[in-house]
């Protein structure tokens, strides 16, 4: 069995810098057509000197993969004049609440005294992308944040905001309640959950931020998924730290899945007999709704076993060690 998939898209993705990112760039370029890259670097990716040598540095490394980087900048307070600047090119600005996760020290400690950039972003047309979660005790940071996301979406109705790494049945169903807000879903919030991360032995590398919920939870991301539903598009959030950051005593949060997701979403899409709706998951629903156009690659999945590596250079993938179902044939 096989499918072929055209021009995949990752609308979440860590590729952090130097050596680290040289040894995981190709490992998405070689599938995906074009990703949208995360700017928590230290320090972040807040201006666009900064934004222009990161994105130099990613085409560099990509070598002669047919692949777009869709580059986004920090959220701090920005001038009308700095974002104009910025607009074309960037596909939005992500929010961090400050100290939220990884690299976010720097990010927003007051959420009202951000608004005054949502407005003018709303204004100039520049996507909002939303690390979504409070304080709270950590099963319920996201759910926490949920208001948030109604408030802003009511009072900046032209503002398209994101709310990225959705982990809940509440947020699923949030983005059937506002035109303007869109999500993204990674690959580990559809199988697993916060049993597979600490519910036996504790597994590092299922570790991440948002963490995995409630099989009530997954089912809800499954469902919507698998469905394609026409407001979720595929972003891996794939985060790779070292191993010595991993398997360590204050394990970094983030999920190293870059170089296995298609063939995974493919048996997972399969498995529930939902092949035919992968293409519009991973691809389609993410060119409408962001409007991006990246070259265009074909993809070919096959029904062959594959062993996950050990490693990816210093990375542990996901799944390490373990066999799946399907495995990449070719791209063209
Ligand atoms: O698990 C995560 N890792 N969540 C994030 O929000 C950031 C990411 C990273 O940069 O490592
Ligand atoms: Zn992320």
């Amino acid at each position: 069995m096989e499918i072929k998939l055209s021009s995949p898209l990752d609308m979440h993705l860590h590729l952090r810098e130097g050596d680290m990112l040289k040894t995981v760039v190709p490992l998405t370029a070689d599938t995906f057509a074009g990703a949208v890259i995360m700017p928590n670097l230290v320090p972040p990716v807040d201006n666009l000197e900064r934004l222009r040598a990161y994105r130099a540095e990613i085409l560099e490394g990509v070598g002669g993969h047919a692949f777009e980087p869709f580059m986004t900048l920090f959220l701090k307070n920005y001038t009308e004049e700095q974002l104009l600047a910025a607009r074309e090119e960037i596909i939005g600005i992500k929010l961090y609440p400050a100290g939220i996760t990884t690299n976010s020290s720097g990010g927003v400690a007051s959420l009202e005294a951000a608004e005054q950039t949502l407005a003018l972003m709303e204004k100039l047309g520049i996507r909002l992308m939303v690390h979504g979660e409070t304080n709270a005790f950590v099963m319920d940071r996201e759910a926490d944040f949920l208001p948030v996301y109604e408030r802003w979406a009511q009072k900046f109705p032209k503002l398209q905001i994101v709310m990225e790494h959705i982990t809940t049945a509440s947020a699923v169903a949030l983005l059937d309640r506002y035109e303007n807000l869109h999500a993204t879903v990674t690959l580990q919030h559809l199988l697993i959950t916060l049993d597979d991360v600490a519910g036996g032995l504790l597994n590092p590398h299922l570790f991440c931020k948002p963490i995995a919920k409630r099989p009530e939870d997954r089912e809800a991301l499954a469902a919507a998924a698998l469905q394609a539903h026409p407001k979720l598009s595929f972003g891996s959030d794939s985060a790779p730290h070292p191993i010595s950051k991993k398997e360590c005593c204050g394990c970094a949060a983030g999920v190293f899945t870059a170089p296995i997701a298609l063939q995974v979403l493919a048996g997972f899409f399969e498995e529930h007999g939902k092949l035919d709706n992968l293409q519009t998951f991973v691809s389609d629903n993410a060119h409408r709704i962001y409007g991006v156009t990246p070259p265009t690659k074909t993809v070919t999945l096959e029904k062959t076993p594959f062993t996950i590596p050990a490693k990816y250079g210093e990375v542990v993938p996901m799944w390490a060690g373990r066999e799946i179902a399907w495995s990449v044939k070719s791209v063209a």
